[in-house]
């Protein structure tokens, strides 16, 4: 009897969990960097041998440099997925730059594995995206230099370009392939063509227009149907192993955090109630105050401040370093990160797990990209001359930090100081003053 009623406690709860929480990525190994070269056909892609990987692995370098927006649309993506950055696969995120010129859009798309989160670094832009059937309600918004917004998983979305001169963005992805359906040529230039009859009552044309559409995507966009392909072959073969990527259960879940009730995660909001403000944060611009011992400021743009991100698996955070600032090592228990330098220079690195330890660093600059894997324990260092600003995007709506120095030697009680001074091998008065100090 009780272990029935234990049963149906764990099925309950098992619901409400599903319900609440997408899976954040878990990967089972410090990483699995992408040996591409390999026969081996996998979920992802197979791992390089762990002695092989360097810095080279978790970097891409260039995303300072603007996209050519010479095209009919106006606007250029530039991405930083796995195919860029292999020590990206099995981590369940990825980055990208997108330049608009004046009038410049990014066409109504969808991104089959991933939530998007996306900040304005110049410019202007207005967003949209239309929630699912029954109501496809459209929710949009006009972004400034330093405002966030959130498109999520699956939804059909959209930019446009609303300033006089170019916009810049830095938009993060939580897969490492996110892939990317644009929804014009997937319909009007797909091969063979939808027939014609059902696209004209689909979209309530007129058939000589739909004809008409077909002819101009075909001859158009005879290069991106390649793409498409490629993109869906792409797809079928990740989504054989990949590491979880978030899986969302509506179209979105924005977090009522007045609610009593307690889940993982937060419980939804009515839909109805919903609106562009629960998507939105404003103020990325801005300096963070690096005034402090450390000389870093860490401004996060998680759930507690865009109760959309509730269930999405994705965040961002600006980070601000004075000359000679550092982020000191830490981890994030849930997350993956991937950071690009905006302005200034770098010095990052990361440590493997036991029972090597390997530390892997490189000097960042201006629109460089490099990756720390979940769980690992990293810094940054600023080592250019002025001050130096990163944006950095984490694969949980709620990543954690737990700063080493801090966890390990500030924790409420102290941690034994016999334990610490073995496990550092240092004298217990030098210890001793360390907790003091924390
Ligand atoms: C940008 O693209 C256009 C059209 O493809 C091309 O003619 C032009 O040379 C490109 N410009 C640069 C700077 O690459
Ligand atoms: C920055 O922080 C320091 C120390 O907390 C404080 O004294 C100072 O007023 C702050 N500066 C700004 C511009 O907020």
């Amino acid at each position: 009897m009780g272990s029935r009623v234990l049963l149906l406690l764990v099925a309950l709860f098992a619901i409400v969990s599903s319900i609440a929480l997408a899976s954040d990525p878990s990967s089972l190994q410090d990483f699995c960097v992408a040996a591409s070269n390999s026969p081996v056909l996998v979920n992802g892609i197979v791992c390089k041998d762990p002695k092989m990987v360097g810095a080279q692995d978790f970097f891409f370098s260039g995303l300072q440099k603007p996209g050519n927006t010479s095209n009919a649309l106006g606007s250029s993506v530039t991405p930083v997925g796995v195919t860029q950055i292999p020590g990206l696969n099995t981590l369940g995120i990825s980055l990208a730059r997108i330049d608009y010129a004046p009038w410049g859009i990014n066409p109504p798309h969808t991104h089959p594995r991933a939530s998007e989160i996306l900040t304005v670094i110049e410019g202007s832009l207005e967003v949209g995206f239309v929630t699912s059937n029954p109501d496809n309600r459209l929710i949009t918004k006009i972004l400034h230099k330093g405002d966030v917004f959130v498109f999520p998983v699956g939804l059909i979305h959209y930019q446009k370009n609303v300033a006089h001169g170019n916009t810049i963005a830095i938009a993060a992805l939580s897969s490492q392939n996110a892939g990317v359906i644009t929804i014009a040529n997937a319909v009007f230039g797909s091969k063979p063509d939808i027939p014609i009859d059902i696209l004209a009552r689909a979209f309530q044309l007129d058939k000589t227009v739909v004809a008409n559409l077909q002819s101009k995507l075909i001859s158009a966009l005879m290069g991106c149907r390649v793409l498409l392909l490629l993109v869906a072959l792409f797809a079928i073969v990740s989504s054989i192993a990949l590491a979880s990527d978030p899986s969302s259960l509506q179209d979105f879940c924005v977090a009522a955090s007045n609610s009593p009730v307690l889940v993982n995660g937060f419980v939804c909001k009515d839909p109805k109630m919903v609106g562009v403000q629960d998507f939105f944060f404003s103020g990325l611009q801005k300096l963070g105050n690096t005034s402090n011992a450390l000389g870093s400021r860490v401004t996060p743009v998680g759930v507690t401040q865009i109760p959309g991100l509730n269930t999405l698996g994705i965040s961002l955070a600006r980070i601000d370093y004075a000359p000679r600032g550092i982020n000191p090592p830490h981890t994030h228990p849930r997350a993956s990160e991937i950071l690009t330098v905006i302005e200034g220079s770098l010095e990052v690195g990361f440590v493997t797990s036991n029972p090597d330890n390997r530390l892997i660093t490189k000097i960042l600059h201006k629109g460089d990209v490099f990756v720390f894997p979940v769980g690992l324990i990293h810094y940054q260092r600023n080592v250019a001359y002025g001050n130096t600003i990163a944006i950095a995007a984490l694969s949980s709506q709620n990543a954690g930090v737990i700063t080493i120095a801090n966890a390990v030697f500030g924790s409420k009680p102290d941690i034994p100081v016999d334990i610490l001074a073995k496990a550092f091998q240092l004298d217990k008065t030098v210890v001793g003053n360390l907790l003091s100090k924390f």
